[in-house]
């Protein structure tokens, strides 16, 4: 393939127009359920948004699940139900999405950010330790695009130091260490519904726990601080400080109809993977993504780096990795870089006054001594240098045969590399 002329100069592309379809498949099911959450009359908090939180518990093997109208906001119920409050620290991954990190300063807590390891892209569970101060009370790991952390190491850490452990399980669903499922390691978790997400329902989210006292004091900041759920009597009594993060019935019976397809979806995300790994495991100047033998991995995105080694490049790694993607992208390969920031560099932590008057740094002393500077997390700022991924490749209904288009457009790409100049693609 190193002959052929890469669709980004004038050739042919690899990926026929209109090959990769959509995701989430929408069939009978879906439009069914939501037909008749529409036609039923219980808009706000319904019978599907029960029956869902019944379904995920039972799916992933949780004693109790709320439903929520985002990741975000359960996340958040995780940190205040772990009884994390101003001026606690909180230590997380330094590379994922933003809210694995903000939901600790909607508790008034401060982040403190551990290098992730750049082979797995999670958090490095060996730097842990050394993170923690008198103040932590609580790891939040995050099961990144879709490849479970070590979590018996992670728990030995949390037992060792009397920590609470909050699972982002946002990417992870149906994920698993050791074949448990994220979401069921730590004190809790949270999950995404978002579009993109191997579960969607649009928008929305699930809080799981195992713990009753947990899962009551989660309920408590899910609805204005009320103890009663809206299927049960009401006293419209606030108990506690509580946010409005409940989800609707619509969106619920949309995630209830997809859940009954998620194992069928993973599968063919596995098996789509499958075919990228064994074709692409050769190419130069491509690291793939890192495969567990101690777990499932979902494929929620199908992560690579660029070796720049491997490939000579000694100029700016982004504007070569840029037009890497363009190239790809001419093929007809849809694939992105889906956070281009380490947290640390995130402006909100930088400015350490998320809450107004420098709160919660300024809460107590609580940010006497923490420094958010990008040098201390070299292998976040080498993956998001190098890095980009794809997602809808892998997804239903997109079968094995996508999957080998989408390998043919890697080697092509690859395989012409020296003739990859970002001056001339990127200008
Ligand atoms: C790792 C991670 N955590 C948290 C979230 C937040 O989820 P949501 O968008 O449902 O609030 C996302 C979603 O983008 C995510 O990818």
């Amino acid at each position: 393939m190193g002959t052929q002329k890469l669709a980004v100069y004038g050739g042919a592309r690899a990926v026929p127009e209109g090959l990769i379809r959509e995701w989430p498949p929408v069939d009978e099911t879906d439009k069914d359920l939501v037909m008749k959450s529409l036609m039923g009359g219980k808009h706000a908090f319904g019978p599907n948004c029960e029956a869902f939180q019944k379904e995920y518990a039972k799916w992933n093997g949780s004693k109790y699940a709320i439903f929520t109208n985002s990741g975000t906001a359960a996340l958040h119920m995780g940190v205040y139900a772990c009884g994390i409050g101003a001026g606690d620290h909180v230590l997380v991954t330094s590379y994922s999405w933003s809210s694995s990190a903000t939901c600790i300063l909607h508790h008034n807590a401060v982040p403190i950010f551990v290098d992730i390891d750049f082979n797995t892209i999670n958090m490095d569970v060996d730097k842990i330790e050394a993170a923690i101060t008198p103040r932590t009370k609580a790891i939040i790991v995050v099961h990144l695009h879709g490849l479970a952390v070590n979590m018996e190491k992670v728990l030995a850490i949390a037992k060792k130091h009397k920590l609470k452990v909050i699972e982002d399980a946002c990417q992870g669903h149906g994920a698993m260490f050791r074949g448990r499922k994220t979401g069921n390691w730590g004190d809790c978790g949270a999950f995404s519904f978002n579009q993109n997400k191997c579960l969607c329902s649009g928008e929305g989210g699930m809080f799981v726990t195992d713990n009753e006292q947990i899962y009551k004091d989660a309920l408590k900041l899910w609805s204005f601080g009320e103890t009663s759920t809206p299927s049960e009597k009401r006293d419209y009594h606030a108990y506690a400080l509580g946010w409005m993060y409940r989800g609707s019935d619509l969106v619920a019976a949309f995630g209830r109809a997809q859940l009954a397809k998620i194992d069928g979806y993973i599968k063919i995300q596995n098996e789509n993977a499958a075919v990228l790994n064994k074709r692409l495991k050769e190419l130069k100047g491509l690291i793939l993504p890192y495969e567990p033998e101690r777990g499932m991995h979902n494929w929620y995105n199908y992560t690579s780096r660029i070796d720049m080694d491997a490939i000579g490049w000694k100029g700016n790694q982004q504007a070569m990795r840029n037009a890497v993607m363009k190239a790809l992208q001419a093929e007809g390969v849809p694939v992105g870089v889906w956070q281009s920031f380490a947290l640390p560099e995130m402006t909100v932590f930088r400015a350490k006054n998320a809450y107004g008057h420098g709160c919660p740094w300024s809460c107590n002393g609580a940010g006497d001594g923490v420094e958010y500077k990008i040098e201390d997390y070299p292998m976040a700022v080498k993956h998001t240098d190098t890095h980009f991924g794809m997602t809808t490749p892998l997804r239903a209904p997109n079968r094995t045969d996508v999957a080998e288009k989408v390998a043919d457009a890697f080697i092509k790409v690859f395989e012409n590399i020296d003739k990859i100049d970002p001056d001339k693609i990127l200008k």
